[in-house]
């Protein structure tokens, strides 16, 4: 990814060879601040308090969240108890876990300096694996995008997403929108409809992503997804994904599960984008996932500039609020899956990829 011309991934090592780079998230799309993370304790902070987020980044900031961990005490006993500090930042998205449980293998059987070494070796190899993974999401996503785009020859192809499932969410190329970044780079002429996802207005960074990289898009309420397939102003909507279970369901951002509906109401092909790190082969149905319920202040306040252009949060009631993080769309009504293997339409497909 490119930020204002300059590439850089979302995760990434100090000078210093072993603190941790991210971005504030929370501060964007208004301002760009990196913050550097030396300890576990920031790591799991910036997890749980959102700097850093998206099912493949937060994972990943465990990850080196481990490594700083054990730069401070790298006995079994640390190791536990860092492992389980980490593991329980956010509960909802799988590969949280997974990428924690990757880096238990790699050091497991080491001591010492050997075992610190191993863990930042095993974090960059993920880092690594995670742009790769989600290349090929991008190079699955866009023969999708093709198809549409010679159906329709002349006129932009509308795709809709929720949520931020780019690169912002992943080291890099993002899910959703890897597929997106491709079919612009090959000439084809897309248009995103881009969700602005209360309460944290996640889309705001989809469209940050997409300015920097000069795909035309067009940012809009929550609701207005239903009345735009309605009046045919969307070809197909490609959401991410937090956890997919055996049959098929998937959790990803609030709000997703009235997307798939209005979609399937009005023939609108709705893709799931997915890392294989984000299968839960433990779990049958999206009922046993567990949805993250956050603060609800977060519902009551929204943040943006001021007219000194400061960056300011404004309440916005005084009344109870709920914040549930997450939603399940059912398996039935997503069109297909892209993954990093290929695009499936059957979940027994899906599985055995994960197998
Ligand atoms: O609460 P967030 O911002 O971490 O939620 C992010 C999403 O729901 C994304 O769609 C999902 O993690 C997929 S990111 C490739």
């Amino acid at each position: 990814m490119k930020i204002n011309g300059t590439p850089y991934r979302s995760i990434w090592l100090g000078d210093d060879g072993w603190s941790v780079r991210i971005f504030d998230q929370r501060r964007l799309p208004w301002e760009l601040k990196i913050v550097e993370l030396k300890t576990a304790e920031q790591a799991a902070s910036a997890i749980k308090e959102m700097w850093t987020r998206g099912a493949p980044l937060l994972a990943m900031t465990a990850a080196y969240g481990l490594c700083l961990g054990l730069r401070e005490n790298s006995s079994d006993i640390a190791l536990d108890k860092t492992y389980n500090m980490l593991l329980s930042t956010r509960p909802t998205a799988v590969n949280l876990r997974w990428a924690l449980d990757e880096m238990i293998k790699a050091v497991k059987p080491l001591a010492g300096a050997a075992r610190i070494e191993a863990a930042y070796a095993r974090a960059a190899a993920l880092c690594d694996e995670d742009v790769e993974i989600n290349r090929r999401i991008g190079e699955y996503g866009l023969t999708l995008i093709k198809t549409l785009a010679s159906k329709n020859k002349g006129r932009d192809i509308n795709i809709l997403t929720h949520c931020n499932a780019g690169w912002l969410a992943t080291v890099d190329y993002g899910t959703a929108t890897s597929p997106v970044y491709m079919a612009h780079d090959e000439g084809i002429p897309v248009h995103v409809w881009v969700d602005e996802t209360r309460p944290r207005n996640q889309g705001f960074l989809t469209a940050y992503e997409l300015s920097q990289h000069g795909v035309p898009h067009t940012v809009i309420a929550d609701n207005a997804g239903g009345l735009l397939m309605r009046q045919g102003k969307v070809d197909m909507c490609i959401v991410g994904a937090d956890r997919v279970t055996r049959n098929g369901d998937v959790a990803n951002k609030i709000g997703t599960y009235l997307k798939a509906l209005a979609a399937q109401d009005n023939n609108v092909p709705f893709y799931v984008a997915l890392p294989y790190t984000t299968f839960d082969d433990t779990l049958e149905s999206g009922d046993d996932i567990s949805i993250e319920e956050r603060d609800a202040e977060e519902m009551k306040t929204v943040q943006g500039l001021d007219n000194y252009e400061e960056l300011i949060s404004v309440k916005l009631t005084t009344s109870q609020a709920a914040n549930p993080a997450f939603d399940i769309t059912p398996a039935h009504l997503v069109s297909g899956y892209i993954t990093d293997r290929g695009v499936v339409g059957n979940i027994r497909d899906l599985y055995k990829f994960a197998a």
